[in-house]
């Protein structure tokens, strides 16, 4: 059985990256497999890092706050990372940000020859308003790729990782009619991104 931390970066329940996450719940659940739903709004997560959770770069022993630990033990008993979020400024949400700032630490997620996050699988997944053309005429999507998966993923020693873009997420230029079937597509698109 394998084991899932999903990561989820919004303030509003009823948001679609709430929707998304939510079906990719429940498509875990139905495989079978263990999930961990880390609603970053939810549980209040502070995304400042401050002084104790610098990293001291003489020492990859430090112990960081006891919030960062409890954060870093979720994340190596996942064998899979979702990380489910709204784009925005064509990155991460700040919270979401500030996760990977303070939890993804020195001598935890990086700095050992050994990574001690190799071996696990990790998808970013982003709700972007823009359009598919758009992302890729300017560049954009390339660059979160880059980013995200080379940046982070690859720089912490996941090789198995990949960002997906589900776009056309702002509804408000959805006729109101037509919403249930777009949001519908969007559940569709996202839980296939993930499960290939
Ligand atoms: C602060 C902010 C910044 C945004 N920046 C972008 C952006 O850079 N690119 C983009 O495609 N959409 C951008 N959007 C649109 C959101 O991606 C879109 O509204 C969201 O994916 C809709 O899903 P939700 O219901 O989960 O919020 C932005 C929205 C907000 C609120």
């Amino acid at each position: 059985m394998s084991h899932t931390l999903l990561v989820v970066a919004h303030p509003r329940t009823d948001s679609l990256t709430a929707q998304v996450a939510a079906r990719l719940h429940a498509a875990v659940k139905d495989r079978g497999d263990s999930m961990d739903m880390l609603d970053l709004y939810a549980e209040g997560f502070d995304p400042r890092l401050g002084e104790p959770d610098e990293p001291d770069w003489e020492d990859r022993e430090k112990r960081y706050s006891p919030e960062v630990h409890a954060h870093m033990e979720r994340v190596a008993a996942a064998d899979e990372i979702i990380v489910v979020f709204p784009v925005w400024w064509f990155g991460l949400p700040a919270i979401a940000k500030g996760w990977i700032d303070r939890v993804w630490n020195y001598g935890f997620a990086y700095g050992r020859s050994k990574p001690c996050l190799r071996g696990k699988r990790m998808r970013w997944l982003g709700l972007a308003g823009g359009s598919e053309q758009d992302y890729a005429d300017a560049g954009l999507a390339a660059a979160m790729d880059v980013q995200l998966r080379v940046g982070v993923s690859e720089f912490c020693g996941i090789d198995d990782a990949a960002v997906h873009l589900v776009y056309g997420t702002e509804l408000s230029g959805v006729p109101a009619t037509a919403r249930p079937d777009h949001v519908h597509r969007i559940l569709d698109t996202a839980e296939a991104a993930i499960s290939s």
